[in-house]
């Protein structure tokens, strides 16, 4: 046992509640969306998936996790894919799309307290009624948001509990209050609202608006680092960190994590701290790779990592309940002498109580943003000193975290036993990039399953003809980078349609091109077979489609993707271009006429492609531009507008 009883020495710590508790405790969540970050989660094999919710979610296994916040699909690109929205147009809504539903239902099962929140990214271009602004009718905002909620209620009974404004993007005053008032109207008065989920402005706007201020429950700001201003603090609401972290998930993402959940409460009074993301399931390529608690990006192999963060969320989430209190600044909360933090927290009963101490070393702790202002920490024996109600603890439960860097594996969520408590007091000798937890309480367990099966590329040749897919549900693998793409069946046949009609109120410029681009496969891929069958509605068809390879770009910057896309026109022409804006266009012709269902086929070989239509040869292209030279297959169309598709085959990559 690291922690030892002795004679006093080292710096006293003290936890005692008699001057009072501080604010409540609200929880560690992760945050699905923003977007499409559980895209490759969902069809994981079943068996390993539950492991994988299970790490998440289970209480005393793994992260367990006190808040599931969501992405409200808006049909836009929210970073790393988009999400479908629940109303594509004003005159339809459907509450089987998109995987957050299915991910809500699963977090409950394991745990029926976990509080849920939805935020949306972007959304489908009606709610903008003519206008770019969402905010141009705020009662059609309200309501298309509303409804969302009362979705999650009549199809799911799940009850929301915190609903956002627009992530990252400007607020509107007179919005939250419709949205206030629409709540209430409509039976929600118990879902509060988290105001903005971007920076501490929001506080200036409840400071001047006492009716402002009464609606909203907790001020939500992003990568606060730790810190918030006099003026959030004296305003009488509840500080989250509603999205943090973003750092890739080796163990300095660990030691930012394990900063941040301590620190943003020490520094910042913050009760609440939300990683984005919940868990990196999207392709290795997409922006920010691996910046989840844990990482599930191969479905078809079944292989998946638990990663660190994991387990320092443990250290917080396995002995504390939403609604703990905290302790008051310097009765329980505080810097160490050395470096690093502490944080104390009881039950409401008063009956238990959880120290959580970190002592992260600044190089070992840096998180994607902001910038972390240097700082040192020394190995330091510290006494830990309970009184108050905790003077009578005669033990508490010890759990011990040695991040290590350099190759030698981290030691994490160890259990050291008990260390008794002589005198009122423990010591600890704490050395660097330690975690611990000191706890009443004896229920923590590190979860653990079998190793999940080996790595494997993905698999090639590839197919799929949707006939397995779930009504309404994206296809599998296939990762839409703009526009939203469901099955459907029409007859016995399944098949995929592109659903949005007009370009949406966007999070990021990646729809300006004016395409749906939907991808797949391994953005490796040099040489490359890609078909599909396609058929344009006559109604409120696109004006095409394509199908592509060697993509080089997804998330936002999709807008500016390259590859080699062959696009089939309704026009009654094909295109080979370089670019999915198809701007650079490297060759061109007619296509056979006819309409119905068609086969489109593109083989690229080093600089040949290979162009078929229907099976039949168009054209062979030598010398097709060697840049990008690989990256991921793709589908997609030419304006947004309705397509189909279906029969999708990939072969022979090199
Ligand atoms: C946030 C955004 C997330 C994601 C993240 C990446 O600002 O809300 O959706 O893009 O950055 O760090």
């Amino acid at each position: 046992l690291v922690a030892t009883v002795g004679v006093v020495s080292g710096a006293v710590i003290v936890f005692d509640d008699t001057p009072g508790s501080n604010r409540t405790f609200d929880g560690i969540g992760g945050l699905s969306g923003g977007g499409a970050t559980s895209k490759l989660l969902v069809n994981y094999p079943e068996t390993l998936r539950n492991e994988i919710l299970d790490f998440l979610f289970l209480p005393n296994f793994g992260a367990s996790l006190q808040i599931l916040k969501v992405e409200i699909g808006g049909d836009a690109q929210s970073t790393d894919g988009t999400e479908a929205s629940h109303m594509h147009n004003s005159w339809e809504e459907n509450y089987l799309r998109g995987y957050e539903w299915w991910l809500i239902r699963e977090a409950k099962l394991r745990n029926p307290n976990i509080k849920l929140y939805g935020l949306p990214w972007g959304f489908p271009g009606w709610v903008g009624q003519g206008t770019s602004n969402p905010y141009t009718n705020a009662s059609v905002l309200a309501d298309y948001v509303v409804r969302w909620v009362l979705g999650a209620q009549q199809v799911y009974n799940q009850k929301i509990d915190y609903i956002g404004i627009w992530n990252e993007r400007n607020y509107d005053v007179n919005y939250i209050k419709t949205l206030r008032s629409t709540l209430d109207k409509r039976g929600f008065q118990n879902t509060l609202i988290v105001a903005a989920d971007g920076g501490w402005d929001i506080v200036n706007d409840i400071q001047k608006d006492a009716q402002l201020s009464a609606i909203i429950y907790a001020v939500g700001v992003h990568y606060p680092g730790t810190n918030s201003p006099t003026s959030a603090q004296t305003s009488g609401h509840a500080l989250w960190a509603s999205e943090d972290f973003s750092t890739f998930n080796d163990e300095v993402g660990a030691g930012c994590w394990a900063r941040i959940l301590n620190q943003n409460y020490v520094n910042g009074l913050m009760t609440a701290t939300i990683s984005w993301n919940l868990i990196a399931s999207y392709y290795p390529s997409l922006p920010f790779f691996r910046d989840g608690l844990m990482t599930a990006i191969e479905p078809w192999s079944g292989n998946y990592a638990v990663n660190s963060p994991i387990w320092v969320s443990a250290h917080t989430t396995q002995f504390t309940s939403v609604g703990w209190k905290y302790l008051q600044h310097g009765s329980g909360v505080g810097k160490l002498p050395n470096g690093g933090s502490y944080v104390g927290l009881y039950s409401p009963t008063r009956s238990d109580l959880t120290i959580i101490i970190e002592t992260m070393t600044h190089d070992h702790s840096l998180c994607i943003r902001p910038s972390l202002p240097p700082y040192t920490v020394t190995p330091q024996d510290v006494t830990i000193a309970l009184k108050g109600d905790f003077a009578n603890i005669t033990a508490l439960n010890v759990w011990f975290t040695q991040l290590n860097f350099g190759g030698t594996p981290s030691e994490t969520f160890i259990n050291k036993g008990q260390v008794q408590v002589v005198n009122g007091s423990v010591q600890l000798s704490l050395g660097l990039d330690q975690i611990y937890t000191l706890t009443t309480l004896s229920g923590g367990v590190k979860g653990s399953y079998p190793p999940p099966p080996d790595s494997k590329p993905f698999p090639l040749p590839y197919s799929d003809d949707f006939e397995s897919s779930t009504l309404f549900q994206e296809p599998n693998n296939l990762a839409q980078q703009t526009g939203s793409f469901e099955v459907l069946k029409f007859g016995s046949n399944q098949f995929i349609r592109q659903m949005m009609l007009s370009a949406p109120l966007t999070w990021c410029q990646a729809e300006k091109v004016g395409k749906a681009i939907n991808i797949i496969g391994n953005s490796s891929w040099e040489d490359l077979y890609v078909e599909v069958d396609f058929q344009l509605p006559a109604v409120n068809g696109s004006t095409g489609v394509f199908v592509a390879a060697r993509i080089n770009n997804g998330g936002c910057p999709v807008n500016s993707a390259l590859g080699i896309f062959l696009f089939a026109l309704s026009n009654g022409t094909y295109i080979l271009a370089n670019d999915a804006a198809r701007s650079k266009v490297i060759t061109s012709g007619r296509l056979p006429p006819g309409g119905g269902w068609h086969k489109l086929s593109l083989f690229i070989q080093e600089e040949v492609a290979y162009l078929a239509y229907d099976e039949q040869p168009l054209v062979i292209v030598v010398g097709i531009p060697s840049k990008p030279s690989s990256g991921f297959a793709g589908i997609g169309t030419d304006s947004f507008g309705l397509a189909d598709f279906d029969n999708l085959y990939i072969a022979g990559s090199k």
